[in-house]
């Protein structure tokens, strides 16, 4: 099956994982699927659960989907607005982009901010202490060429026919409140924001908040999948080693290159853990 891509991107997608994801997954899900980091909802997508309860703090893009799922945006309308936005970008340049980012930033309207999410520097997703979105031009004035923007409709098309046919339940909450509804035979899939990396408005990430997911975790009523990682040239994740080793769980590793990140050090190759309570299929 080819894997179906989002049309938003944001840092620490998990493209590159579905197929080690799927791997744990033998067995159609049978309850809620449940992911409290769904960022691009990358993972939901293709595995396209029957139910899923779909959160994040970001409401950015939790209102994207929604307002796909009711029809408030349509893959014409994204269509029209990219095109249209797009030929005002290669006319006046750089200062276009930022004129979308301040109205993005008063009013938070969502074709604005699949805008930005597609023309701004390395496809980085990042916001200011005021929770305003930061990021530069990507310089690119010929963003939305044709084929771009159609490539960007089809994305769109492709995941309303998903909202469409399957009971997906979007919410801005926070993970304890998300986790806090899930039930025996429910699957949950974790992917929090990595200790020390991407920090901004909404991807920090502390000791206490690692603890905390910890905790909830380690008395969730149903099987999970946590999505972490274990080294990169420069770093070694020691509190994978110390919260998880010794609880006689599944982890998988996965080594795995991200292509969206500011830094160098993101764009090395990655060890990806996943970690899971779910049992193997005899
Ligand atoms: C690593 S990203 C998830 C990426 C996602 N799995 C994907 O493939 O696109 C982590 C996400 O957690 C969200 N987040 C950060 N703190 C949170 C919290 N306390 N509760 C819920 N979501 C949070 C961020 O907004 C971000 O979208």
């Amino acid at each position: 099956m080819p894997i179906i891509v989002p049309p938003i991107k944001c840092q620490g997608i998990k493209t590159k994982l579905i197929p080690a994801i799927k791997s744990i997954i033998d067995s159609p899900i049978n309850g809620t699927w449940i992911e409290p980091f769904c960022g691009s909802c990358v993972v939901a997508f293709n595995l396209k659960p029957n139910k899923a309860i779909l959160s994040d703090t970001n409401q950015h893009v939790i209102n994207f989907y929604r307002a796909i799922q009711d029809d408030s945006i349509t893959p014409e309308m994204v269509s029209e607005h990219l095109e249209k936005e797009g030929r005002e970008l290669l006319e006046k340049g750089e200062q276009y982009y930022y004129y979308i980012r301040n109205r993005f930033n008063a009013t938070q309207d969502s074709l604005d901010f699949l805008f930005l999410n597609r023309s701004c520097f390395n496809g980085i997703m990042r916001f200011n202490q005021k929770g305003q979105f930061n990021v530069p031009f990507c310089r690119k004035p010929h963003r939305f060429a044709k084929p771009y923007v159609t490539k960007i409709v089809n994305q769109v098309r492709a995941v309303r026919n998903i909202l469409h046919s399957h009971q997906w339940i979007f919410q801005v909450a926070d993970f304890t409140l998300t986790l806090s509804c899930s039930q025996k035979g429910d699957l949950v899939y974790v992917d929090p924001p990595y200790i020390g990396r991407h920090v901004d408005y909404f991807n920090t990430w502390t000791k206490h908040n690692e603890e905390e997911l910890i905790t909830v975790l380690d008395n969730l009523p149903c099987e999970f999948i946590l999505s972490t990682w274990l080294e990169n040239k420069y770093r070694y994740n020691s509190s994978l080693k110390e919260n998880w080793q010794d609880k006689n769980l599944r982890m998988i590793l996965v080594k795995h290159f991200y292509h969206v990140g500011a830094f160098e050090e993101l764009r090395n190759p990655m060890i990806e853990a996943l970690v899971t309570n779910r049992a193997v299929k005899s």
